[in-house]
């Protein structure tokens, strides 16, 4: 009797910690809304439906001497002409081997060619999650958060299986280069981040020959996608976040850094998860155990860190810290 009784008073504590853990997440979003909300009035004519709006330039001038409308963001046929500043700048970040226009003529008979993401308007509200690889997201319990969103923007090997309760387990959007690929879902559009002209070579033999197997280390020769959801951000999107985001610092940004500008100029609001480090500037993900450094390599960790928190302050993303 004494340990049904325990037993039933364990229930009734897993039952209340569920619901208050529910009830903060609802609180945390009336928060939001309630913040976006009285910055709403403060806006004329909005340019998307959301409470407050990423591409709304009239709030910060910070946000607007950098944010550009009309770069452009992936390759179709009509914009894959690169400039010759452009080109120049690309093609000696990894490896300038291969011709572009060539690749560029295979590439658009075999993905969509389309015009991505044009649909902004007054009448959209996007909500966006933008999910990094933060060790700082074990143990949040961010899972139905996140899949709360419209689009759910992941990278790299980020998996979810094992994770749903922290990370979530939906995915529209996975970036990714050769080096970092895994395999997607039917429903995950595969976004190329292309570093070098051999990114984009490897993405076309994935589907087709299988014949690329190595660049700097071995990549897979294929990997699970849909052919019809892929596509591939422009060189000029990276010069540009390169340019206007990283101000030139490092050699390039970084895989998160992209994601999150990226995410910047196709939703209307952008929530971020799993990004940082630990205090004492250590790198971890939530999937393994390897440890790095923030301030080594060729990505300038904490100009970036610095440029997120400003984002926040202006009002343009919200950072979900985590649990470290
Ligand atoms: C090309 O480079 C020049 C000199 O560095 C710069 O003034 C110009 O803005 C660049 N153009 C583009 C499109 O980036
Ligand atoms: C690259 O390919 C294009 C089209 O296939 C061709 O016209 C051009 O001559 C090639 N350029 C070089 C440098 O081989
Ligand atoms: C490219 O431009 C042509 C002419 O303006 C247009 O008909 C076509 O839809 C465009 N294609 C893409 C992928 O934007
Ligand atoms: C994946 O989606 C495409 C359409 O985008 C469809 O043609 C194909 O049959 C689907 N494949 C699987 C395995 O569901
Ligand atoms: C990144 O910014 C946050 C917020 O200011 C700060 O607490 C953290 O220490 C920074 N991380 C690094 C590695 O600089």
């Amino acid at each position: 009797m004494r340990v049904l009784r325990v037993k039933h008073q364990r229930y009734i504590t897993a039952f209340l910690s569920s619901t208050i853990i529910l009830l903060l997440l609802c609180f945390q979003n009336s928060l939001l809304v309630f913040n976006y909300g009285s910055y709403g009035f403060l806006s004329e004519s909005s340019p998307c439906a959301c409470h407050i709006c990423v591409a709304d330039r009239g709030n910060s001038n910070w946000f607007s001497e950098r944010y550009d409308p009309n770069v452009p963001i992936l390759l179709n046929s009509n914009n894959s002409v690169l400039s010759a500043n452009v080109s120049r700048w690309w093609k000696e970040l990894q490896s300038n081997a291969g011709n572009y226009t060539k690749v560029m003529d295979q590439l658009f008979s075999l993905f969509p060619d389309e015009e991505h993401y044009s649909d902004t308007g007054p009448d959209r509200c996007r909500t966006c999650a933008v999910v990094g690889n933060s060790g700082n997201l074990l143990g949040s319990n961010y899972g139905p958060l996140i899949d709360f969103h419209d689009f759910i923007i992941r990278m790299n090997k980020g998996q979810t299986e094992g994770y749903e309760k922290d990370v979530g387990s939906k995915t529209t959007h996975r970036i990714v280069y050769p080096e970092s690929a895994m395999d997607l879902d039917n429903s995950t559009h595969l976004v190329l981040l292309p570093f070098k002209i051999l990114d984009i070579q490897w993405l076309i033999s994935a589907f087709t020959t299988r014949h690329i197997t190595q660049t700097y280390v071995q990549v897979p020769s294929t990997i699970k996608a849909n052919k019809d959801k892929v596509m591939i951000l422009h060189p000029e999107f990276i010069r540009y976040v390169y340019d206007n985001w990283a101000e030139r610092h490092g050699r390039y940004p970084s895989t998160g850094f992209l994601t999150l500008i990226f995410a910047l100029h196709i939703c209307d609001e952008v929530n971020v998860f799993g990004f940082g480090a630990t205090s004492d500037g250590i790198w971890h993900h939530y999937f393994d155990k390897t440890l790095t450094s923030y301030e080594i390599g060729v990505h300038a960790g904490k100009f970036e860190n610095e440029t997120l928190n400003r984002l926040q302050q202006e009002n343009k993303i919200l950072i979900h810290m985590g649990w470290t």
